[in-house]
């Protein structure tokens, strides 16, 4: 059985799909944190899953708090990490350890809006459409290899509450979709260019 550890920093509904997923599911073992207020950890503690605050205040720097990050993933063995609402850059060590192996979801058509605020940005600059995208995460930010996008149609009358609420519907199909197809090897990365084997919804 495959081992998934989610980091999430907030509500963690992302991670809600993931553990509600029939098959994804079982495969959460770990769920970590930044913030140690993160209803996430909530979510997993009621699932029985493991839950680790880790506090970025208890460490020097980034690398110190990257190398812990790096030591919780492998002492639980992890196969594949999902970044699901983690408001952290995930530096070069975790990113090395565990390449082609994490994937991040951003609310927004990468690489248009790229950053923690694409929803807002999004309603800003006017755009009719934006969506979500699941990408493999490399040291750059909201950059890797797209394996997954969904469009979400911007309505006039749309507030940051509701535009974000059709965003999530997306994301909680598409990136349990995309860990499993990372997980059963289905996906396949040449340069940018991502194939995803057997699924029509993702790739
Ligand atoms: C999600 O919309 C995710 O795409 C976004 O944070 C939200 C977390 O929601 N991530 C980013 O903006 C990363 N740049 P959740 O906590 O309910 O899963």
């Amino acid at each position: 059985m495959a081992r998934v550890a989610v980091l999430a920093s907030g509500q963690g509904t992302n991670l809600q799909a993931l553990m509600d997923d029939p098959v994804v599911g079982p495969w959460v073992v770990l769920v970590v944190s930044d913030r140690t207020d993160a209803f996430a950890l909530d979510r997993a503690r009621t699932r029985n899953v493991k839950a680790v605050f880790l506090d970025p205040a208890a460490h020097a720097d980034r690398a110190a708090y990257d190398q812990a990050l790096r030591e919780v993933l492998e002492s639980e063995r992890i196969d594949c990490v999902a970044l699901a609402g983690f408001m952290r850059i995930v530096g070069p060590e975790v990113v090395d350890a565990f390449r082609g192996r994490i994937l991040n979801v951003h609310p927004a058509l990468l690489p248009s809006f790229a950053g923690a605020h694409a929803v807002a940005d999004a309603l800003a600059w006017g755009v009719k459409v934006t969506g979500v995208t699941v990408h493999l995460v490399d040291e750059e930010v909201d950059h890797g290899p797209i394996v997954a996008q969904e469009p979400v149609a911007v309505r006039t009358d749309d507030d940051w509450d509701t535009l974000e609420s059709r965003i999530h519907g997306a994301e909680h199909r598409l990136l349990p979709a995309a860990v499993r197809a990372l997980v059963e090897g289905r996906v396949k990365v040449e340069g940018r260019v991502v194939h995803v084997l057997g699924e029509p919804g993702v790739g």
